[in-house]
């Protein structure tokens, strides 16, 4: 054995050298791997073993670039592209040995290897697009040279992780080794490489996969197409698949990599990519809390109950039965129940993919009751009944009585105080809030809300569990609507005031969509009804909302509400909707003015940004980009554009927030006045960012 580096060594077996790569946690290409990896080969090279094994220690082969080391200046180490060369160009056969994740730069290494073997759980990928990036590093240019353009477009936008026994079968593995076997299987795979005189696959020259695609545009034409909706505003999608029709068009596999060398300096130095490495270290920071400790005791959750089988209660209730924890749902009344029960089975039926056995496993772990008592042998139940204090209160004060000693007491309220409804229990130390998102069973974010005295090892459970869901979640402090909605309420009343000043709906929602949000505020309130709350009774067509749901406009169900919609549910402005602004607008005596989109965006963003300081301040929120991973998680803002609070730093930071929170504040008043943290921020000429330290 010799000691290449601290992180590489060269063995024997046989004929064959093994190059053993060990840098814990994730073999990631920092610049001591690169520069271990190039002398191995080297060693190797020069000595007289007849092939090289390339495999790693630890939990799985290179699994990508060093994110750290982005933007960092270079050291004065080999290169990838070196190692590469040093690969490709071996005389004796490169086998990679791959278990774990080959992703990105870990793929992009095992591509310059003649031969691949795997173990069937490994999973292999070119996952950069979720950077906002490309693989830099030849892998536009290999990946269709092996698995075909088709493939390649769908591997590279999407990012997936692919199985290696569908890797087999696409040609990027080679032989799938037995579990636990790869080093002897390589190993073997090595000698025979040898014994049979294989040739050394060089996949940089060859190009009979892309002839198949030359002369065909639409393939292209098509894929952008399919996808247009799920790449609308983000730039790193468009760039993968340039890069790909440059390895079909190109004359050369030269000539495309540096298209690619192009294209990813774009992306590198473009704001996109840079909102998404922020996101991506945001979402893991968010799970920091740093008075809980990573150590702190969690509590065991086996079985939860959730009150109330609505819109909320069902599709919480479907989180734990995706991963086989059983939940006891409890109702008022039994036609409610069925309902719920009801709905939770269609969702199941119609999700893709689904298989009629899953369906009946999931339902089977749900059992529906109308009695409280059956919540005694819960760990954790969730409460989502109607949005009232005195009817939360009321449950609360009856859960206190019958769940079990330790059990957690959870609500999700959207806007209650959570510190009233722990006081009418003897275990406010025992309460907390998880704020779902609707719908709960798709909607990624979950706001975990501490209450003055939830306990620690409450906080530190529910932050493991929404990760054991699927969620991510983010922590919130106790305020009106927590982090989400009370940024929201900012919004919506800058969307209320902009039609009741000359702005359309339409004209709101296009400014917002063209953001990147899903839908704007109108849209989306058609989507809900626009008569959650309202009452006809008490209805007297003093706000729009009134006039619009008298007329029986209540949204996307009723087939009309801001807008007009047609057998489709595609939505047109409404001649109906215009007149009843306009009539609002000469009733108060005031003259419609026109408003820019520039107008309609900043009134949009800034008061969010402002309230989002505000919220950071009271200590509602831990850090800046916590908030950010709220919006991106529960609200649809573009992950392109990192959050609100980054956002503030890409349009000029603090200062000009400030400037322009002034400004509106002169015309309009209070609704625009600076929170004194923003005031402070600007006035010591720091960034939103330095509050995530
Ligand atoms: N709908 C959303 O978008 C949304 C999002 C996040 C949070 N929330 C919150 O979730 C909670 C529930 O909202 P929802 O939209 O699911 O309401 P919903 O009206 O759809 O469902 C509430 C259900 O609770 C049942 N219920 C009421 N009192 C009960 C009681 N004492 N015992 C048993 N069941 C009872 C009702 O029969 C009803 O089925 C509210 O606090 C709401 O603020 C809602």
């Amino acid at each position: 054995m010799t000691e290449i580096n601290a992180v590489t060594k060269l063995e024997r077996d046989g004929d064959v050298a093994v190059l053993v790569l060990n840098s814990p946690p994730v073999n990631a290409l920092s610049s001591n791997v690169r520069q271990g990896l190039y002398d191995g080969f080297k060693a190797a090279g020069a000595s007289d073993a007849k092939a090289i094994v390339l495999i790693c220690e630890g939990r799985t082969f290179i699994a990508g670039a060093d994110i750290t080391e982005f933007g960092a200046p270079g050291k004065p180490t080999a290169s990838l592209l070196d190692v590469q060369a040093m690969m490709e160009d071996s005389p004796k056969p490169v086998i990679a040995a791959i278990h774990g994740t080959a992703l990105g730069g870990g793929l992009e290494v095992a591509l310059c290897a003649h031969y691949r073997v795997a173990v069937p759980s490994a999973r292999l990928g070119l996952p950069e697009v979720a950077l906002g990036l490309l693989p830099g590093a030849g892998g536009t240019q290999r990946l269709p040279r092996v698995v075909g353009v088709e493939t390649a477009l769908e591997m590279m936008t999407s990012g997936r992780h692919v199985p290696a026994p569908e890797a087999h079968k696409l040609g990027l593995v080679d032989e799938l080794a037995p579990e636990g076997k790869l080093r002897e299987a390589a190993v073997a795979f090595a000698n025979k490489c040898v014994a049979e005189n294989k040739p050394l696959v060089k996949i940089s020259e060859n190009n009979t996969k892309l002839q198949a695609a030359k002369g065909k545009p639409e393939i292209f034409a098509e894929f952008r197409k399919a996808n247009a909706r799920k790449f609308r505003g983000f730039d790193a999608p468009e760039a993968n698949i340039k890069c790909i029709e440059a390895a079909v068009n190109t004359n050369s596999f030269e000539e495309g990599l540096a298209e690619e060398r192009r294209l990813f300096g774009g992306l590198m130095s473009g704001a996109q990519s840079a909102a998404q490495r922020y996101y991506f270290f945001a979402e893991r920071q968010a799970n920091k809390i740093p008075d809980v400790p990573d150590d702190t005791p969690i509590r065991e959750i086996k079985k939860v109950g959730v009150l109330g089988a609505g819109t909320m209660g069902g599709g919480i209730s479907m989180n734990f039965a995706n991963i086989g924890i059983p939940v006891t749902i409890v109702e008022m009344q039994k036609d409610a129940l069925d309902r719920g029960l009801a709905t939770i089975r269609k969702n199941y039926e119609r999700s893709r993919g689904a298989k009629p056995e899953e369906t009946e496993k999931r339902m089977s772990l749900l059992t529906g009751s109308l009695d409280m008592n059956d919540f005694a042998d819960c760990d954790l139940i969730i409460e989502a009944v109607y949005e009232r204090m005195d009817i939360k209160k009321d449950v609360f004060k009856k859960l206190d009585g019958i769940a079990k000693p330790g059990a957690i007491l959870a609500t999700n309220t959207s806007y209650l105080n959570i510190d009233e409804i722990a006081a009418v229990t003897k275990r406010p130390q025992d309460v907390i809030g998880m704020h779902f998102f609707s719908p709960a069973n798709v909607m990624k974010l979950l706001e975990v809300v501490r209450g003055e005295k939830t306990g620690k090892d409450v906080i530190a459970t529910a932050m493991k569990l929404a990760k054991k869901i699927g969620k991510v979640a983010a922590l919130a402090g106790v305020c009106h609507g927590f982090i989400g909605n009370r940024m929201l309420s900012q919004r919506q009343r800058e969307a209320q005031k902009l039609i009741m000043e000359g702005a359309m709906p339409w004209d709101v929602d296009r400014v917002l969509y063209d953001f990147g949000f899903p839908m704007g505020p109108f849209a989306m309130s058609d989507l809900a009804g626009l008569d959650i709350g309202w009452v006809k009774e008490n209805s007297k067509g003093e706000t729009l909302r009134d006039v619009l749901c008298e007329a029986d406009r209540r949204g996307q169900k009723t087939g009309a509400g801001y807008y007009d919609y047609d057998e489709n549910r595609v939505a047109k402005p409404s001649a109906f909707t215009e007149k009843a602004i306009n009539d609002f607008i000469v009733k108060s005596g005031a003259n419609p003015r026109k408003i820019s989109d520039e107008e309609i965006l900043e009134r949009s963003i800034y008061p969010m940004i402002n309230e989002g300081l505000k919220i950071l301040e009271e200590g509602k929120a831990i850090r800046a980009s916590d908030i950010d991973v709220v919006w991106v998680n529960g609200y649809g803002w573009p992950v392109y554009r990192g959050g609100p609070m980054f956002y503030g730093d890409l349009i000029g930071g603090p200062a000009k927030v400030l400037e322009k929170m002034k400004a509106f504040e002169a015309k309009m008043g209070d609704d625009f006045k600076p929170a004194p943290l923003l005031e402070k921020l600007a006035a010591e000429g720091k960034k939103f960012a330095d509050l995530n330290k």
